[in-house]
């Protein structure tokens, strides 16, 4: 009897670089590559991938469908935070990561695999991600990054090595080296090529799914999203999961051409890097979600949140996503929610998804106090010029101190 080869369990995603992976992986580990897959909701045929992982002699093949896990586990408690990278960066592609690290770590569990494997460079956040979260998840995985540790430096010697194992190359992948995109149900992201040139204006056809704003609908669109603690749960009336509900949200978005961002990202790993994002249905649950945040959020717990923001979106952007600190954060977030319930319109129209209404049976807007008309009488007018005075004291200081010591120096004047 011969003893059963070793596992590794490969994140596939069938593509070319992945393709080389499993069959370097498997010649130089003399090793059983397991397959993982996620359907991840990038709207690509994964019959072709099941095909592909067979010709290249793999027996266990997985391809999950982690649309729902993905978007109730990883996407809406982000949203819930409305976390932007850098201001404007909806985190597509990092969230995506820890989910399939948990899924590589589980499958190496259960057929007592040696290790996992992934496809990310060793340029990118990904590896960070895939392997900051495998570290989290099980302190004795091992990780192999080929694209570190294999003497391939090139596309060229990519395609070389693939055309030498039989692999198919994609017509397109022969020539000028291509776009790295990576799609799931949050965003589309496009980098690479000439968009690495940040003063080069991105040509219309890299865009997948949103329409030039300027070719959408001359007629806007209303729809109403319905929120219950924090999460969104309706559209225009109708109860949807979760994946449902963004792919819902994706399609309104994507015909209102909604979500187009083109940035200059700071990497972890220290680079500054260009990309073009749509993320159409995630645009449209941003604002709706602070719609519903800015009636139901009493102020300071809304600036705390906004405070916390954006530590909370470059631990996900630099992989942390499994951390002691982000579950901390979360823990907060997910606080903050519990009266985040209602119902948000917006109006979606050429490019731009903006609030009109929002509703809420927690609402702590207050009409009567704000009101230029009577009000209840709850709020007395001799109140605020106490407070004004109060508030004002230290700027009259201020001023006459300044007013005695003459004119400023340098660009401001006197601080
Ligand atoms: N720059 C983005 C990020 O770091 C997107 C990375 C996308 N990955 C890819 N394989 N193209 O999150």
């Amino acid at each position: 009897m011969t003893k059963a080869k070793e596992k590794i369990v490969l994140s596939y995603s069938g593509g070319l670089d992945t393709s080389v992976i499993l069959k370097w992986l498997q010649d130089t580990y003399r090793c059983e590559v397991v397959t993982f897959t996620a359907d991840l909701g990038q709207d690509e045929a994964l019959g072709p991938i099941r095909e592909k992982a067979e010709r290249l002699g793999v027996r266990d093949i997985r391809i999950v469908d982690v649309r729902e896990e993905f978007v109730r586990d990883f996407v809406f408690p982000m949203f819930r935070a409305n976390t932007l990278y850098e201001g404007q960066y909806l985190l597509g592609s990092s969230i995506a990561r820890p989910l399939i690290a948990r899924h590589l770590v589980e499958i190496a569990k259960e057929v007592g695999a040696v290790a996992i494997s992934h496809g990310a460079t060793g340029k990118g956040n990904d590896q960070l991600r895939f392997e900051l979260a495998a570290n989290a998840l099980d302190p004795s995985i091992k990780v192999i990054a080929p694209w570190r540790t294999w003497d391939i430096q090139s596309r060229k010697q990519l395609i070389d090595y693939a055309e030498r194992h039989q692999i198919a190359i994609a017509k397109d992948k022969r020539g000028e080296a291509p776009f790295s995109i990576d799609a799931n149900l949050l965003h589309t992201s496009t980098e690479g090529n000439i968009l690495e040139d940040p003063s080069v204006i991105a040509p219309s056809y890299i865009y997948q799914r949103t329409v030039d704003p300027f070719d959408a609908p001359d007629e806007p669109e209303t729809v109403v999203i319905g929120f219950a603690e924090g999460d969104a749960v309706s559209v225009n009336g109708i109860v949807l999961t979760p994946a449902e509900l963004l792919t819902e949200l994706n399609r309104l978005g994507g015909k209102h051409g909604i979500g187009r961002v083109d940035l200059v990202e700071n990497r972890f790993v220290g680079m500054k890097s260009r990309g073009v994002y749509e993320t159409p249905g995630g645009t449209i649950l941003l604002a709706a979600h602070r719609g519903i945040e800015s009636i139901t959020l009493d102020r300071a717990a809304a600036h705390l949140k906004d405070e916390l923001m954006p530590r909370y979106a470059a631990l996900i952007y630099g992989g942390f996503w499994f951390s002691p600190e982000r579950q901390m954060l979360q823990a907060l977030i997910d606080r903050s929610q519990t009266h985040v319930s209602g119902e948000v319109t917006l109006r979606l129209y050429k490019g731009s998804a903006n609030v009109v209404a929002r509703s809420s049976s927690a609402s702590l807007y207050a009409m009567d106090l704000v009101t230029f008309e009577e009000g209840s009488g709850a709020y007395d007018h001799h109140d605020a010029e106490g407070f004004i005075r109060l508030n004002g004291l230290r700027l009259k200081s201020w001023a006459t101190r300044n007013s005695k010591a003459g004119p400023g120096h340098g660009r401001s004047g006197p601080i």
